[in-house]
């Protein structure tokens, strides 16, 4: 990563963060998120961040803009790419609206290309809105449910093992539960590989940040032979004249399977002096939502959740597997990376002995016209290009392209993180 200046604001130069101005990023993101980051967090923080990663835009010693980026391993259909976890956005509220994130957002995509080692960058954002003209595309959602306390949330249906215990363990033996979590992320699109630094910060128990709230408790479902579900929630008591009970919030649920999962469910379902379960972040295909008894007393929110951009789409579209067989002519249109702005063919499964990917760029006639957006709202397979076509967003220009090229984009599981950054 070089230090060079933005173009469109000398007047802010971008540079790349050094170690020493860690505490001048901390405050740039207090004072954009309306929030004081306790000191204990931002240290904790700090064993996440990647010195290099970080880019602000200085007035004087003083970020007035930040952002930063991790490295990660993203699951794509067919295998896992590198991708640039996107993190850490803010602008001092004297500084809005006067080009920074614009500038932020367009270095960082060239220093990620310049890098060539991710083609893909993904970001969670605050507000819907902010990163779509960077080319982000919505690519997975997620449920938000509010349990109603019952023995009989989930229906006798949902599949029961014998062999399968619960057992309290403490949240630090997070090793217990990696080899679940190892085996769901590399089936479904969206899910980060976790090294011990992110398991650190998904167990990470910050008193400042209990509002009320139990400490955070672990529960693992196994047999004989291995761990096969956990989840990580705590509790928060309510003891107000005419209240229903407290709440659980659940952090995280993985499971290796359908029974282990269900177990889990009955278990935070069911909670002595509890009234309800939260739990913020499902998958839109979870088997939650076929075992409920009353969906809708669970008020299912459906909600945005990890946008994706590609950066190369030449690498991106050759490095995930299809559906069904595909040769297709896409005119992308990119206008913040020239490099994907072009007509790509793409052919995938097509009989030959290696049975490889190929994406090409061409001067032939295009199938489909496209934004790089559309495309990374559609790349982990959870968003149909047919029904971005519906709404307008993709053109068809040769007739059925348009649904041969939708059914080899989707991909089951659906896509999910459960990981916010
Ligand atoms: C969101 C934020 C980073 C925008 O920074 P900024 O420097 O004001 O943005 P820019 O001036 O570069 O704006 C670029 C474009 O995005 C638009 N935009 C910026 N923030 C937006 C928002 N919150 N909602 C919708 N559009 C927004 C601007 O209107 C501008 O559009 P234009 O090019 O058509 O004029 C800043 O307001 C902020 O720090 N907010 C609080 C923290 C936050 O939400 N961070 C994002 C974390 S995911």
């Amino acid at each position: 990563m070089s230090d060079r200046s933005a173009p469109t604001e000398p007047r802010y130069p971008v540079r790349a963060l050094h170690e020493d101005d860690w505490a001048g990023f901390v405050a740039t993101d207090s004072h954009a998120f309306g929030i004081t980051v306790p000191d204990a967090v931002a240290e904790a923080e700090r064993e996440v961040h990647e010195p290099g990663r970080g880019l602000g835009a200085f007035e004087g010693s003083t970020p007035v803009a930040i952002a930063t980026a991790f490295s990660f391993e993203l699951t794509v259909p067919g295998g896992a790419l590198p991708a640039a976890g996107v993190s850490w956005v803010g602008v001092l509220p004297t500084h809005r609206r006067r080009g920074l994130l614009g500038a932020l957002m367009t270095r960082q995509l060239q220093d990620v290309h310049d890098a060539g080692r991710e083609p893909l960058a993904a970001l969670w954002a605050s507000e819907p809105p902010i990163y779509g003209r960077f080319g982000y595309g919505l690519a997975s959602r997620s449920y938000a449910l509010t349990v109603p306390r019952s023995a009989q949330a989930i229906t006798e249906d949902a599949p029961a093992d014998p062999a399968l215990r619960l057992r309290l363990v403490s949240p630090e033996d997070w090793r217990l539960m990696q080899p679940v979590y190892d085996v769901a992320a590399r089936e479904r699109p969206g899910m980060l590989a976790r090294d011990e630094r992110w398991w650190r910060r998904l167990v990470r128990d910050t008193p400042e940040l209990r509002e009320g709230r139990s400490g955070l408790r672990a529960v693992v479902a196994e047999d004989e032979e291995r761990v096969r579900g956990y989840a990580l929630y705590a509790t928060k008591p309510d003891w107000a004249p005419g209240s229903q009970g407290g709440t659980v919030f659940v952090r995280e649920t993985m499971s290796a399977d359908a029974p282990a999962r269900a177990a889990l469910y009955r278990y935070l379902f069911d909670l002595d002096l509890m009234g309800s379960t939260t739990l913020s972040n499902t998958p839109v295909d979870d088997p939650l939502l076929f075992w409920l008894r009353n969906t809708r007393a669970a008020s299912p929110r459906l909600s945005d959740a990890l946008y994706l951009r590609l950066v190369d789409v030449r690498t991106a579209l050759r490095r995930r597997t299809y559906a069904t067989p595909l040769d297709v002519v896409l005119d992308v249109r990119d206008d913040l990376c020239p490099w994907n702005h072009a007509r790509w063919r793409l052919i995938a499964d097509d009989g030959t002995e290696d049975g490889a990917v190929r994406c090409e760029r061409t001067d032939g006639p295009p199938d489909l016209e496209l934004g790089v957006r559309e495309l990374g709202a559609a790349y982990l397979g959870g968003t149909a290009l047919a029904d971005l076509g519906l709404a307008g967003l993709v053109r068809e220009l040769t007739p059925g392209a348009l649904r041969t090229a939708s059914a080899a984009f989707l991909h089951t599981p659906a896509p999910w993180c459960p990981t916010a950054f």
